[in-house]
């Protein structure tokens, strides 16, 4: 029997009090999800069960009890005080899915103050405009992406303190740095919880737009009541299960899922902390018999291409049940599990704004490969009208998906951006900007988003901000970004460029300038094609028309071109 039980019976008289009742929370109570995922953990006798297996390059290896967990993230909250940080402020983490990433981020909540997690791939550029934007207090990072830190240093007087986790003295340590070694440090036995409340800020994720720079997404502790009880309905983890959730912590996934929801629950979890392969992948859920698996689809979509035969070489038979998310979730690729795992992937889909799950597929309930499922219990969702933004109240029909607002992980704000957030709501719904249709069974089926975002391999990417590195070039006179159809990523990243006079538009061009992207931005923003134009299409009034040259990737119909310029 699976936790959820009945979907339809779990719809009856749904009320979230049941994960408040479970977590012994009451209205008014303080709540703190770093004391939730360690110390409570800890209360419940679980102080010696194994909470992270880790496993690094070479076959590296840490493990963390729930005691470790509560200890050090207790020695980090009591560092990061000493240093004066205060409740409230941002403390970023900039690290690999090493140990100190996952259990500084417990240390920041316990402190009070807030975790802002980015992607450690992030090059300067995209690292400077999120700090900037949050006025980050001090950064927690490894020796290898310092450099990128000390970059920016001088555009950020507000950056306090660069804290190395891995500092081996080799080097002096420059302004504002200093070392800490989370395992090495004396450990504090007893750290005083912040007295967090459900409304305090606990998280601030990055998240791409079309246009502008990435919003901040503010979430407050109170998240951890949609976090719990979706990881225990659909995740449907249990005391003895093994999980592995391959997203990395700089992205949402990787914090409600791949921190809060299974430590809040007292799971085993463990880390794999290398790139990508279909073999060490295999070998690693064989070797950890792991029980549980959450990816995303464009792994699954690699595993796919890697084939069949590999998978006879490992015992792959631990895997009781499988979970996908952040991007569409095909429907061969369902089926080609079910063959080859002898289940199929679950798919769910929800966002960062969102903090934890909204439709879902759920064990036990009837699937429908291709289909992102239902709502989740005390989730209202529904597909609106593009206009009128009412509900269209007929199967089958295409619309924006709108949910309700107030469950408890909904984002709370968007960082100093509140016009932005409040842009997010029509009649009284939220718009995720996604597309979708409701079927005759009440199955939500992804159609496509409802903006220029380019969501690559599950990982949204901002066209603007592409374009806008990219002018940065010497040789780029003018720019526009648009996915590109991807057999693994579904999408990748395009640049239409005109050059600067003089610069050849070249083979040898077309690389520096996307090693420019990379390392401004991140290997995923990164164009996998450039394609060179003599001009890009404008409207009369000389805005670039990314929706033509959108279509034309897409073979699909133009649509209104009355404003284009004409040449
Ligand atoms: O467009 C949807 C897509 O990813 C967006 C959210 O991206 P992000 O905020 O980075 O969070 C990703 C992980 C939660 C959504 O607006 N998306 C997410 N899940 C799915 C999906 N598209 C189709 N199917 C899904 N299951």
């Amino acid at each position: 029997m699976s936790n959820i039980g009945s979907y339809e019976e779990r719809l009856k008289n749904f009320d979230w009090s049941i994960a408040e009742k479970e977590l012994g929370y009451k209205d008014g109570d303080n709540i703190n999800i770093g004391w939730y995922c360690s110390d409570r953990i800890c209360q419940f006798g679980k102080a010696d069960k194994l909470a992270l297996i880790w496993e690094g390059l070479g076959g590296k290896e840490k493990q963390y009890t729930f005691n470790d967990v509560r200890l050090r993230s207790n020695t980090i909250a009591s560092f990061l005080k000493d240093l004066g940080i205060q409740t409230g402020e941002r403390v970023c983490l900039f690290m690999d899915k090493i140990p100190e990433l996952y259990i500084g981020f417990l240390g920041i909540l316990k402190l009070g103050a807030v975790a802002q997690p980015l992607f450690s791939a992030f090059g300067d550029e995209s690292l400077h405009v999120r700090l900037d934007n949050a006025e980050t207090t001090a950064i927690i990072t490894q020796r290898k992406h310092v450099s990128k830190v000390r970059k920016i240093l001088e555009k950020m007087p507000y950056l306090k303190h660069i804290i190395l986790v891995d500092y081996d003295g080799s080097k002096p340590l420059r302004e504002r740095e200093i070392a800490f070694n989370m395992d090495e440090a004396e450990q504090v036995e007893n750290f005083v919880v912040a007295p967090t409340k459900a409304e305090s800020h606990s998280v601030l994720h990055y998240t791409s737009g079309t246009t502008g720079q990435p919003k901040g997404v503010k979430h407050v502790h109170y998240s951890l009541i949609s976090q719990y009880l979706t990881t225990k309905w659909v995740l449907d983890l249990r005391d003895d299960d093994i999980y592995w959730c391959t997203a990395d912590p700089g992205w949402v996934t990787g914090t409600s899922y791949g921190i809060i929801g299974p430590w809040s629950l007292g799971i085993t979890q463990c880390v794999l902390d290398t790139g990508f392969s279909a073999e060490s992948w295999y070998k690693f859920i064989e070797k950890r018999k792991v029980t549980m698996w959450y990816s995303a689809p464009t792994a699954i979509r690699s595993l796919m291409k890697a084939g069949e035969d590999l998978i006879k070489q490992f015992d792959l038979s631990s895997l009781r049940h499988l979970a996908s998310v952040g991007e569409p979730l095909n429907a061969e690729a369902v089926i080609w599990s079910e063959k080859v795992f002898k289940k199929p992937f679950l798919d769910t889909y929800w966002q960062t704004e969102t903090g934890s799950m909204m439709l879902t597929n759920y064990p036990g309930m009837k699937i429908k490969p291709g289909s992102m499922g239902k709502p989740f219990p005390g989730i209202t969702a529904t597909v609106l009208d593009t206009k009128t933004y009412e509900p269209i109240n007929e199967t089958g029909k295409p619309g924006l998906i709108g949910f309700k607002p107030g469950w408890p992980a909904m984002m709370r704000t968007y960082w100093r951006n509140e016009e932005t957030y409040q842009k997010k709501f029509e009649n009284n719904w939220y718009l995720p900007g996604d597309r979708a249709y409701i079927d005759n069974d009440g199955y939500y089926w992804f159609i496509g988003r409802d903006d220029d975002v380019i969501n690559t391999g599950g990982h949204l990417v901002s066209p603007f901000e592409v374009e806008s590195a990219l002018l940065e070039h010497e040789a780029v006179a003018e720019s526009a970004v648009v996915a590109k159809p991807d057999d693994v990523n579904m999408e990748v990243v395009k640049a239409f460029v005109t050059l600067k006079p003089g610069f050849i538009a070249d083979d040898d061009m077309e690389l520096k300038i996307m090693n420019f992207i990379r390392k401004k931005l991140s290997p995923l923003a990164m164009p996998q094609e450039i394609e060179y134009r003599d001009s890009l299409p404008k409207t009369r009034s000389g805005k670039i028309m990314r929706r033509v040259l959108h279509a034309e990737e897409w073979g699909e119909e133009i649509g209104d071109i009355s404003t284009l310029e004409d040449d």
